[in-house]
């Protein structure tokens, strides 16, 4: 897509030309004859890049000058210079005044500015995906730096990749909303983690925080845990007992596995976070509460709704806002930092652990396992190793011993064989691919996704080879 485009010559067939080319990519074309007239243009109108000549005729200001008067004023608006000598020294000049590219006029004129263009595109596009990156980034540390402080080390989220860039922002905007949240995400993958770290980010951190795994007891109780009960309620109800509702009044209640209650007892569930209001169970008097509720799941509520088995008012209640975790499979590139945070925790929680650090190797056998149990089963696979360990270094075959035996890999295959003429094709197309392969690990340190992009391929087709081949051993 190009914008807003400035073109500035004295030549009206050049003026013409630049237009018929810009026009035709559907951009938007303002020619002037004067860098003044420009100047002046630019003063109240918004531009995405100027293309200028150097040369604006006799008694003017050249566009050297007119180029280092818009970098004063704007210095984020990209300007391509046009000259029609092409002298090293007019280069110069033009990259010193600010010029992002300098091109001549000549017959190639047409397909020049396309290409300088493209450039010019993708070196904005790049400066834009940068600074929203470095934002993003600020916003990450600075919510969970607050995070550190309002709930201390265990409850730290980490992660850096975009999908838990987009849990971190919505943790942090919907903290102070006091309404309903639904986590969804398969075991665990933080469910628990966030629903934590929006009461602590809440301006209700002070107050209580109370969770119920609602799968874990029996829906007969589980009434009674919610909501609490009279003397004599049942046999066994020898007093009076508050419930979860009451004891989280004026903090947050965590309905943990939500996904299996019975759709009668999901409509009990409804009316108490409509009204905030509900009575024991053999009680009469109704009781008022202030209630945030945090709902987790793993379950598929779309899928359970579609069979009528989760009512949907219930879920259009709790989905205030719905906070998404992928796997872990989804997200590979947080493996370094939550396995190198789960060593940094193992290590103030045991005396006597030798690992001070994990290897290139051990970080990438790391990356090869799938982890259906998610975060919890990568922080086991860690401690373990680590804990197995004897040096100081993590290394890969620590790591392969902590992994399930369905994650060892099959033996690397030899190297270097590509160019054995005795050697059936296949084998040496294969040996050669993972030569490139590895090669590229290499060259990338060992990110997986940079080393597919160095190849040309996909996250996928890279991974298929990385398994193929066997690259995360040594
Ligand atoms: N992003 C993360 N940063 C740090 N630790 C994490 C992160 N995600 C998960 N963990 C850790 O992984 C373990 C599992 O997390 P948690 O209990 O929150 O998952 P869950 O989604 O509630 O799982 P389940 O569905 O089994 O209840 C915990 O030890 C938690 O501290
Ligand atoms: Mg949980």
């Amino acid at each position: 897509m190009i914008g807003t485009i400035v073109c500035v010559d004295d030549q009206a067939e050049v003026r013409r030309l630049l237009g018929d080319v810009f026009r035709a990519k559907g951009g938007n074309v303002v020619s002037f004859d004067d860098g003044e007239d420009a100047i002046k243009w630019l003063g109240g109108n918004e531009a995405d890049l100027v293309i200028l000549d150097l040369d604006l005729g006799a008694n003017r200001r050249s566009g050297i000058e007119i180029c280092k008067a818009i970098r004063a004023r704007l210095p984020d608006l990209p300007i391509i210079i046009l000259t029609g000598h092409g002298t090293i020294d007019d280069a110069v000049a033009a990259v010193k005044a600010g010029a992002v590219d300098f091109i001549t006029k000549d017959p190639y004129l047409e397909d020049k500015l396309e290409i300088s263009v493209e450039k010019v595109e993708r070196i904005i596009k790049h400066a834009l995906d940068r600074k929203r990156l470095e934002q993003e980034n600020k916003e990450l540390r600075a919510t969970n730096e607050r995070l550190r402080k309002a709930a201390g080390p265990r409850w730290q989220i980490v992660g850096n990749s975009p999908p838990m860039r987009t849990v971190m922002a919505k943790i942090e905007k919907v903290a102070a909303v006091p309404r309903p949240v639904l986590v969804l995400g398969p075991r665990g993958t933080g469910k628990e983690l966030v629903a934590r770290a929006i009461h602590m980010l809440s301006p209700r951190a002070s107050e209580p925080y109370i969770t119920i795994n609602c799968a874990a007891v029996a829906e007969s109780l589980l009434e009674s845990e919610l909501f609490g009960h009279e003397e004599g309620a049942f046999t066994g109800a020898t007093k009076q007992k508050e419930g979860k509702f009451e004891l989280a009044d004026g903090g947050t209640l965590f309905l943990d596995e939500i996904g299996n209650m019975s759709l009668e007892f999901q409509a009990k569930i409804l009316r108490v976070l409509e009204y905030q209001r509900f009575e024991r169970v053999a009680g009469s008097e109704s009781i008022q509460v202030n209630v945030r509720v945090i709902a987790a799941t793993n379950a598929d509520l779309k899928q359970a709704m579609a069979d009528g088995k989760f009512r949907p008012d219930l879920y259009d209640r709790l989905a205030f806002e719905v906070i998404h975790l992928p796997p872990l499979a989804q997200r590979l590139e947080d493996i370094p930092v939550l396995a190198s945070y789960f060593l940094v925790r193992f290590r103030q929680e045991v005396a006597g652990i030798t690992v001070k650090e994990i290897s290139a190797e051990a970080f990438d056998r790391l990356a090869a396992y799938d982890y259906p149990g998610n975060v919890r089963e990568l922080k086991n696979v860690l401690e373990r190793a680590v804990y197995m360990a004897q040096g100081e270094v993590l290394t890969g075959a620590d790591v392969d011993l902590a992994l399930p035996p369905e994650a060892q890999q099959a033996p690397a295959p030899g190297t270097g064989f590509a160019d054995d003429p005795r050697l059936p094709l296949p084998e040496r197309v294969d040996s050669f691919e993972a030569w490139l392969c590895k090669d590229a690990l290499e060259r990338t340190r060992y990110k997986q996704k940079e080393a597919a992009q160095l190849l040309g391929l996909t996250y996928d087709q890279f991974r298929q080879r990385y398994r193929k081949y066997a690259l995360g051993k040594e």
